[in-house]
């Protein structure tokens, strides 16, 4: 588990390379499935702060299917061709062919700064279709798929990011970790649970720190509970990583990286937005998605933000209960209206 302090960094801290990017300040936004679309990745660009920002994990098998025929591209590749770089997509599959096709593509049609593959996902849906956290008990076919995929998309990156293992008898981190770096990934992610684990415990930093030990010289982004820039600058100076990621944290707080960031500079931690300024965030998000989505899908959508930009905040529980019932755009200003004060 990762603790706090010290504050700041006490040397300041290196920007990671994957392949010829490179991330400064190396703090990376993590892929979260129906979060990490287009909007949020706007707002966590505004506040700054992250090196390497990346989207929903995609179905390479789905990318394949829908680019063939006239529905055009998956819904979660909203915004990749136009938004600023860097920027990082992430598939899933366990077809070495299709992944290295869609990594072929993400790379050349939508120049994209870096591929991901997913190797992490517990859910029950993707380990059924014997990909995500799955593939963990496989060290030699993660290899495989990584060296096809390396191949088809260079010269652009091709990272990897995966758990400890599918449960803590099979924890398999260090032989898969070890696959990836000999079959050319330009850096690895390590979620410090086995899949079993879910989101329960705390991660296991110091298991990441050892995984660090065993590679050549691939670099290593550890992620897990990192959710203060303390806990950032704890998990450079304690466990050696040569970079982190941050994901839930980010829903609540997306300028964490900024706070993050300084701090790795061994500078104060700036102040974070006051209500005013959060609540002219969250009807700026709520734009952006009705303005994709419509208003019914939009508002829909946009419940799940707005209860984590109120996480740990006075009256939640109500701005919860009464936010998860919109379905029009005034309904939903008039329920942040009270409870977020106007600027
Ligand atoms: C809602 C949600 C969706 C996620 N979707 C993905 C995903 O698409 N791809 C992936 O590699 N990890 C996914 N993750 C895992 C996160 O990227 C990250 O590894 C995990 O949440 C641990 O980091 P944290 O403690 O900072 O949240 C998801 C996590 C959450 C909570």
């Amino acid at each position: 588990m990762v603790t706090n302090r010290p504050r700041t960094a006490s040397a300041p801290v290196k920007a990671l390379r994957i392949g010829a990017l490179v991330v400064d300040p190396p703090i990376l936004q993590a892929p979260m499935a129906g979060f990490t679309n287009f909007a949020f990745r706007r707002i966590v660009r505004e506040f700054g702060g992250a090196g390497l920002l990346a989207t929903e994990m995609i179905s390479a098998e789905g990318f394949v299917r829908m680019t063939g025929g006239v529905k055009g591209a998956p819904a979660r590749l909203w915004g990749v061709k136009d938004e600023p770089r860097p920027l990082a997509v992430q598939m899933w599959d366990n077809d070495e062919a299709t992944l290295a096709e869609v990594g072929r593509r993400l790379a050349g049609e939508y120049g994209v700064s870096v591929v991901d593959i997913n190797f992490g996902c517990p859910v029950k849906r993707i380990c059924d279709a014997h990909s995500g956290s799955y593939l963990l008990s496989e060290p030699a076919r993660v290899g495989r798929i990584v060296e096809r995929v390396v191949q088809a998309c260079a010269p652009t990156p091709v990272t990897a990011k995966i758990r400890l293992g599918c449960s803590h008898k099979n924890v398999t981190a260090f032989e898969v970790a070890r696959a990836v770096e000999a079959a050319g990934a330009a850096a690895l992610t390590v979620h410090g649970r086995v899949a079993e684990d879910y989101f329960k415990g705390s991660a296991d930093w110091d298991r990441i720190a050892a995984i660090k030990t065993k590679l050549d010289k691939m670099p290593l982004i550890g992620n897990g509970d990192l959710d203060s820039a303390e806990k950032v600058v704890a998990a450079f100076e304690r466990y050696g990583v040569d970079g982190v990621m941050i994901a839930r944290a980010a829903l609540t707080r997306p300028w964490l990286f900024r706070e993050a960031a300084a701090a790795l500079r061994g500078e104060p931690v700036p102040p974070a937005p006051d209500l005013a300024e959060q609540r002219a965030l969250m009807l700026r998000h709520h734009e952006q998605i009705v303005e994709r989505f419509g208003e019914q899908r939009g508002n829909v959508l946009m419940r799940r933000y707005a209860c984590n930009y109120a996480q740990g905040k006075r009256g939640a529980v109500a701005f919860r209960r009464y936010i998860n019932r919109v379905v029009t755009n005034d309904e939903f200003r008039r329920v942040v209206d009270e409870y977020f004060p106007r600027a």
